[in-house]
């Protein structure tokens, strides 16, 4: 229904799946960095049309590049779970990367591969106007707020980011290899939900 109610301002719904569909076509196309050399399939991200949350994080690893879908290895899996934490469905959301492009050996992304793919990621987040952002790591967390200060430092605190609340936490890769992450993980989380429940 064009005249649905949304629950952001942003696009109405016909309006923005026409745009999530131009930059997924785009992107399938785009050569704008050497990222492109070596993939299998681009992963442009997925999810609802009007979600409370997009998750962003860092760019696609062996599994989203073979299926063309984002977190959906052992990171992902992981994710599944902080997601139902939160009291949300994935479904629900909408769930991106900062690179739309493997890197070779999951490397992280280079700043200038960040920097070509990171429009792609802004007409998104336009079309979408989710009530908040999630920066899963180092990388989106950076690449968002425009900051070189480390994820340490960014998480505990709702960020604007043009109007936009944010909301910085490690990586589910990094928290699977260091247990320590998951006790601010999970504050960060109770942080988001409160969110959620205020708005
Ligand atoms: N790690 C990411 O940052 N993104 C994915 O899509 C999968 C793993
Ligand atoms: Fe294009 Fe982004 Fe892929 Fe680079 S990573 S080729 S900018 S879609």
């Amino acid at each position: 229904d064009a005249e649905a109610d949304w629950t952001t301002g942003g696009p109405a719904g016909p309006a923005r799946q026409a745009e999530l569909d131009a930059v997924a076509r785009e992107v399938a196309d785009c050569s704008r960095c050497q990222l492109s050399l070596n993939r299998t399939n681009t992963v442009a991200g997925e999810g609802s049309l009007d979600p409370p949350v997009l998750f962003v994080g860092e760019g696609p690893g062996e599994e989203e590049d073979r299926t063309g879908r984002p977190f959906v290895g052992a990171a992902g899996r992981y994710l599944d779970k902080w997601i139902a934490a939160a009291g949300l469905d994935r479904r629900a959301c909408f769930i991106a990367n900062c690179v739309k492009c493997r890197p070779p050996q999951n490397r992280e992304p280079h700043p200038d591969e960040i920097g070509a793919c990171l429009p792609y990621l802004e007409r998104q987040i336009a079309a979408l106007a989710p009530r908040a952002i999630v920066c899963l790591g180092r990388i989106a967390s950076q690449a968002l707020l425009g900051t070189s200060t480390g994820v340490g430092a960014l998480r505990g605190k709702v960020h604007d980011r043009r109007g936009i609340p944010l909301l910085a936490t490690y990586h589910p890769s990094a928290v699977l290899r260091d247990q320590s992450l998951r006790g601010p993980v999970w504050e960060d989380l109770k942080r988001l939900k409160g969110l959620l429940a205020d708005g």
